[in-house]
């Protein structure tokens, strides 16, 4: 049977770390799709379909991955995409409290889906999106965190904010 696994996240914008679970996500699994949600409530810098078209500019053609854009619950949506599994990353223990709520609220939702963590790399596990825009708007150097298209596309940014 073929496993589909959802890895979902705001990705504002997608990071190295982010990536990389991406890839160690494909090596487990058949396919995955990359849910770029709305998340309106974080007041995300980057567009949805920037966001998307981002994620879709640094994976390339990676067989196997397709990224879409939602603005509903995570669990409807990985029923419409028939995905089981849901892939987050767990970066730091501060991670794991809401990691934990959010896990066992869609297993409440979706008893048939199951939540599975991956840990990044180490030199991945202080990374995060609001980090990078911070350190990006203040001019500094964030080429070591992200794909050259996100360092050109928060440089456009932060012209215009
Ligand atoms: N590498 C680098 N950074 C990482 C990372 C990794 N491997 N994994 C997470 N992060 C960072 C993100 O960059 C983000 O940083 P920021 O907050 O500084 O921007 C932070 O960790 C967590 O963000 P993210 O992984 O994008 O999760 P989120 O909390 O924004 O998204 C959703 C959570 C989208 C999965 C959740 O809100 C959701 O499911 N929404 C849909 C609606 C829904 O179903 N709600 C009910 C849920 S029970």
């Amino acid at each position: 049977m073929t496993k589909v696994a959802i890895y979902p996240g705001t990705f504002d914008p997608v990071t190295h770390g982010h990536t990389e679970i991406i890839h160690r996500a494909r090596s487990l699994f058949d396919r995955v799709i990359v849910a770029v949600a709305k998340s309106r409530g974080k007041a995300p810098v980057f567009t949805l379909e920037e966001r998307v078209s981002l994620i879709e500019r640094v994976l390339g053609d990676l067989p196997g991955v397709e990224v879409c854009g939602f603005n509903i619950l995570l669990t409807d949506f990985s029923r419409q995409k028939n995905a089981t599994i849901i892939v987050r990353g767990l970066r730091m223990v501060s991670d794991f409290e809401y990691e934990f709520q959010l896990a066992s609220m869609n297993r409440h939702l979706a008893p048939d889906i199951e939540t599975v963590f991956l840990t990044p790399a180490e030199h991945y596990s202080h990374l995060s999106s609001s980090l990078v825009r911070e350190i990006s708007g203040l001019g500094g150097d964030v080429s070591q965190f992200v794909h050259p298209v996100v360092v050109s596309a928060l440089q456009e940014k932060s012209k215009w904010r």
